[in-house]
């Protein structure tokens, strides 16, 4: 893959690793063979990787439909897509429009470019569904956002090109890992508090059964010799499942919006786990 390209983000995701990206790549294993990212959201750690020239092979998954057909889309049809993209108009009016149609019964090339505009207009510019699965965020504030990002769609459409994208549940995207690769799981964060609960990027969320099966595969991995890191809040659950001689905590500083007000923010401790030394000392 070619290192001139600087593909970065191209939604704004919640828990997106922006803000962390930094601290993990300082945790990256210096050497890896195929790179895994079984929940890649706006993959903010897989482009950073791809402009370090550190992407081979990848394997990005989500269990998100819609994030992975505008994944798809954008790989194997960028033109089409920002063809249709330049068309929309920041407006209120539109924003309402396209935000009640049915994702489902659009083509893809259509389907990605309403999750795009939408991503770009809402308010805070989040994904958000309801129970239901309906996107129902509202029109934002900002005031000329750019819809369309040709140079940057093109860098990533280039950099997805020799990468597998699937809708799988975490769980039966790994199956071609194998020693000496390299998986990086971001899932949704264990809450801290009651309040602290932002865990519905699908209806039906991730629980604690979930992060308990994670750690099984992250053991699973170890047995292996397949690299991991993995980021999660700094909940008590998540240090009791990660405490073990195989694997090593890093708690790291990052900002967040701490409470539903997403300007209140403040510095939060989170844990990077690895099953590796990285040679840094950890605070
Ligand atoms: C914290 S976000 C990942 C953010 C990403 N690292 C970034 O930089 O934008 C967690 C992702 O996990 C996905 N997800 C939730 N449950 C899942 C599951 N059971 N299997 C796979 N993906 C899942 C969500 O759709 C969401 O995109």
């Amino acid at each position: 893959m070619s290192k001139h390209l600087k593909p970065r983000p191209f939604l704004k995701w919640a828990g997106g690793k922006t803000q962390l990206v930094k601290q993990l790549l300082l945790r990256t294993p210096p050497q890896f063979n195929n790179y895994f990212e079984p929940f890649v959201g706006g993959g903010a750690l897989f482009f950073a990787l791809f402009r370090e020239g550190k992407i081979k092979k990848a394997h990005l998954a989500d269990l998100n439909s819609e994030l992975i057909d505008t994944y798809r889309t954008i790989r194997d049809d960028v033109e089409a897509l920002i063809g249709r993209l330049s068309e929309y108009k920041h407006d209120k009016e539109v924003f309402y429009e396209v935000r009640a149609l049915d994702p489902n019964e659009m083509a893809l090339v259509e389907r990605a470019a309403r999750m795009i505009y939408l991503n770009k207009t809402c308010y805070n510019g989040l994904y958000r569904v309801n129970l239901k699965g309906k996107f129902n965020v509202p029109f934002g504030s900002y005031k000329s956002p750019k819809i369309c990002d040709t140079e940057n769609l093109r860098a990533v459409s280039q950099a997805l090109s020799n990468v597998e994208i699937e809708c799988t549940p975490f769980e039966h995207s790994l199956n071609k890992a194998k020693k000496g690769d390299f998986v990086y799981f971001d899932p949704p964060y264990e809450p801290i508090s009651k309040t602290s609960n932002f865990t519905s990027y699908q209806p039906g969320g991730f629980d604690k059964q979930g992060q308990h099966q994670l750690q099984q595969i992250c053991h699973r991995l170890t047995k292996q010799n397949t690299w991991f890191m993995l980021s999660n809040s700094s909940a008590k659950l998540i240090h009791e499942l990660y405490d073990d001689e195989s694997f090593v905590p890093h708690p790291v500083k990052a900002k967040r919006a701490i409470n539903s007000n997403a300007k209140k923010r403040g510095k939060l401790t989170e844990l990077i786990v690895t099953n590796y030394e990285t040679g840094l000392v950890e605070a």
